[in-house]
């Protein structure tokens, strides 16, 4: 059998969360942590997490698997484990619980907001679509992959600090996403508008981020290259 142990909290109990001790049949090493998660709410219906998909695509199950932010359904349980020999799970770091594996990411999604995530163009839109060179196009690889998943963001310790005033490196991601789209014009005022003490320069370059993005994707790298256009602009 693997041991597990799960995070469990339930509001309306008057007790603090607490781990609870489960364990799994042997072949679960070869699946999901998902269809871990899938067996034991079987067992017990009053668990609770956020899935969708099951394909890393929605980004909705998100949450701390050993230590590191991962997606429940794109991380075996074998992984997860590694050297290990215990499952520990818990939900994502540094966000308020609702309950169980289920988290408030109301301050999240407000960061993302907040870099306005939209194209601003005010030109008339042409009768089909603005085209891009491909070599235009290419510059938003590794960018527009990102499924705001909040692994990165809630792995962040300056993200878990300051919350409220720093975007955070999901955020920062989306907001070179736009900076560098070669239909937006609205480069200068977002670069302005990330030119304060906490919205951009609160990151260390800790690089956790990075480390864990399920989709590969590098959010120290496009904070390090809004940081070099803002240096540009001041000199
Ligand atoms: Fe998730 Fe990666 Fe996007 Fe962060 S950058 S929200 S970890 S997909
Ligand atoms: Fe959609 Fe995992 S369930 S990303």
């Amino acid at each position: 059998m693997i041991d597990v142990q799960l995070y469990r909290y339930h509001p309306e109990q008057a007790r603090q969360p607490w781990m609870q001790s489960l364990s799994l049949p042997e072949e679960f090493r070869a699946r999901m942590v998902l269809d871990a998660l899938e067996f034991l709410h079987e067992a017990d219906p009053t668990l609770v997490y956020r899935r969708s998909c099951r394909e890393g695509v929605c980004g909705s199950d998100g949450m701390n698997i050993n230590g590191k932010n991962r997606l429940s359904c794109i991380t075996s349980v074998a992984e997860a484990l590694d050297k290990t020999s215990t499952l520990i799970i818990r939900p994502l770091p540094g966000m308020p619980v609702i309950r169980d594996l289920v988290v408030d990411q109301s301050l999240f999604f407000r960061q993302y907001q907040s870099i306005k995530p939209w194209l601003i163009n005010q030109e008339p839109a042409p009768a089909i679509e603005r085209l891009q060179s491909p070599e235009e196009r290419s510059r938003l690889d590794g960018l527009y992959e990102c499924i705001l998943c909040a692994c990165c963001s809630s792995q962040c310790p300056s993200w878990w600090w300051n919350p409220q005033k720093y975007v955070g490196p999901a955020g920062l991601l989306q907001a070179w996403r736009f900076i560098i789209d070669s239909r937006d014009q609205a480069t200068v005022e977002r670069l302005e508008q990330l030119e304060d003490p906490f919205s951009l320069f609160r990151c260390r370059s800790i690089g956790n981020c990075s480390w864990v993005c399920p989709k590969g994707l590098n959010p120290m790298w496009a904070i390090g290259n809004i940081r070099r256009e803002l240096l540009k602009k001041s000199t």
